[in-house]
């Protein structure tokens, strides 16, 4: 397998004009021949991400097409605007905003029916990872969306696993704990197809800064990060970019 690094910026309601111009300055700097880097700043500010040469997509999309959905917005308009990635199933969607794993899969499909790669977040809440149930929640957020529009949808996909305990708490995964839950992830896609398995990209998230990130990514089935707080911080995200190579 030959798989390129990457590493996602999610910005979640943080962030300003000002940022993505500093931003944009500084991951001139990054290695990006080398590694996928991107940021998923908040909707006002995609444009001028784009504007800026940043890669740049959505954390959500709407489950539906355009219509009268005050305050949704439509993977469709995303992809037009020149956006090629969106997150779906974050922990804060599911948790704060109630989206099941059925609506996720529904997102899912419409991001890549609009041509959008969906970045599926999964991952265990604390509770569940004490009760020995990383695995099954895990594997249950995969199945839906395997069920429903089968293994080969994975294709043009990313899968984040980010341990809700670990998300924004400053307690991040050992390596050892990462690369555990992703061979887990890889193996079960293998064992469906080999081939998708081999080549999907798996991020971890949660608590990623430029002191951990290296070792992170040093593990055989980590392809990268998806970084919240330190993608704030220029120097700090440039820095993570570099240790993905
Ligand atoms: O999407 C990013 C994750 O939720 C991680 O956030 O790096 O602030 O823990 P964090």
């Amino acid at each position: 397998a030959s798989r390129k690094p990457m590493v996602a910026g999610n910005w979640k309601m943080n962030g300003s004009v000002e940022l993505i111009t500093t931003m944009a300055d500084t991951l001139k700097n990054a290695s990006n021949n080398k590694i996928d880097v991107l940021i998923f700043p908040p909707f006002p500010l995609l444009s001028k991400a784009l504007e800026a040469d940043i890669v740049a997509g959505s954390q959500t999309v709407s489950h539906e097409d355009a219509g009268a959905f005050t305050g949704e917005v439509d993977a469709k308009l995303v992809f037009e605007l020149g956006c090629k990635y969106t997150l779906v199933g974050h922990s804060e969607r599911r948790s704060i905003y109630g989206e099941s794993n059925d609506v996720v899969a529904l997102k899912f499909e419409k991001a890549q029916e609009n041509k959008l790669i969906p970045i599926l977040c999964v991952g265990e809440s604390e509770t569940q990872r004490e009760q020995g149930l990383t695995e099954s929640v895990v594997a249950e957020q995969l199945n839906v969306v395997i069920d429903k529009l089968g293994v080969a949808a994975l294709v043009n996909s990313v899968i984040a696993y980010e341990p809700v305990w670990a998300i924004g708490t400053g307690k991040t995964a050992s390596p050892k704990q990462a690369q555990e839950v992703h061979k887990f992830i890889r193996n079960k896609i293998a064992a469906l197809d080999m081939s998708i398995a081999e080549n999907i990209t798996l991020l971890y998230g949660g608590s990623v800064n430029d002191q951990n990130s290296e070792l992170l990514f040093a593990q055989a089935d980590i392809d990268g990060g998806l970084i919240g707080g330190a993608s704030l911080k220029p120097d700090a995200f440039l820095s993570i970019c570099n240790s993905a190579q």
